[in-house]
């Protein structure tokens, strides 16, 4: 694998799971792939799991990690062609990416959506530039429309904990008071009809999803039915893709909240959530600390998921 921005990179899913059983029970088998190899992970916004999980993963490949925060420390960057830089950005993406390139083996970018425009934003202009331009295997650690190590990490602590053969996972919109990018909700309904579980999204009216990423999920604008039978709730909160709200918040309805309530309608769901997580806007206390909630265990599948993808990364340097 060259570089890895979404499922299709990953090759055979079922084959990957089971990398990464055999990468959980043996997590410092490979030692020997990483040594001497430099990881820079480049972060345009703040991260807690990415970070801490993606460099623990290279650690347990042999690898040496630089971290770089663009917004503390590093020059500010002109991300635009064409631009007269007479303003305050002192440095443009287009010599900083090479230049990056020059001091590493592999890169990991974090990049959100700015939600300046939408086209932009679905290109995934920043991650194709380094992917166009470093000269390095690009790995994404989250970029405008898709999370893809998040969604392999659901997808694995779904493989862990489910009770049958073809779960039913519902995906539900749940308020929060800022505009998030839809790159969670995105990437994991990618993932999971790329498995081909069955698959229902739950939100109020607009906030439906890109067509490309809903796929042959069903859509149910009624949460409480959603609900019904589900073995797995993966709450998420994402402000809307259609224009002409596109990155907007347009309801912050405290009735979408996940609740005890609403997980009695299930069939003994568990809880899963990619953190960090607004208490008391996405789900309650009650519900995060039952014993139905995943919340860490997923956490924890993120060291997981990125030793998998930095292994066949640097398998095929
Ligand atoms: N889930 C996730 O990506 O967490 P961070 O934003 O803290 O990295």
């Amino acid at each position: 694998m060259r570089h890895f921005t979404s499922v299709k990179d990953i090759g055979d899913l079922h084959a990957a799971l089971q990398e990464a059983l055999a990468v959980k029970a043996d997590r410092f088998a490979y030692q020997h792939l990483g040594r001497n190899k430099t990881l820079i992970m480049i972060f345009f916004n703040s991260s807690l799991r990415t970070r801490l999980s993606t460099q623990k993963a290279a650690m347990n490949l042999g690898m040496n990690v630089i971290v770089l925060d663009i917004n503390q420390g590093a020059w500010k960057l002109e991300t635009e062609r064409g631009v007269v830089m007479d303003g305050d950005k002192t440095e443009h993406l287009l010599e900083a990416i090479p230049v990056i390139g020059c001091y590493c083996d592999v890169i990991g970018v974090r990049s959100f959506a700015r939600f300046e425009n939408k086209a932009d934003d679905y290109e995934e202009k920043i991650i194709s530039q380094f992917i166009q331009y470093s000269g390095r295997p690009v790995f994404s650690m989250e970029a405008a429309t898709r999370h893809p190590l998040q969604s392999f990490a659901d997808l694995i602590t779904i493989e862990e904990y489910k009770k049958k053969a073809r779960p039913k996972i519902v995906l539900t919109w749940a308020p929060h008071p800022k505009a998030l990018p839809q790159a969670v909700a995105n990437s994991f309904a990618e993932w999971i009809n790329a498995i081909g579980y069955e698959l229902v999204i739950t939100h109020p009216e607009g906030y439906e999803l890109d067509p490309r990423f809903v796929g042959n999920a069903r859509v149910e604008y009624d949460q409480r039915k959603a609900f019904e039978g589900a073995d797995f709730i993966y709450a998420k909160n994402w402000s809307a893709y259609t224009d002409p709200n596109y990155g907007k918040v347009i309801n912050t309805d405290r009735s979408w909240t996940v609740d005890a309530e609403k997980m009695a309608l299930t069939d003994n769901a568990y809880f899963m959530h990619c953190l960090p997580v607004r208490r008391n806007m996405i789900v309650t206390d009650e519900v995060i600390e039952s014993p139905q909630s995943i919340v860490i265990p997923e956490a924890a599948n993120r060291e997981i998921s990125a030793q998998v993808v930095l292994k066949k990364i640097l398998e095929s340097l």
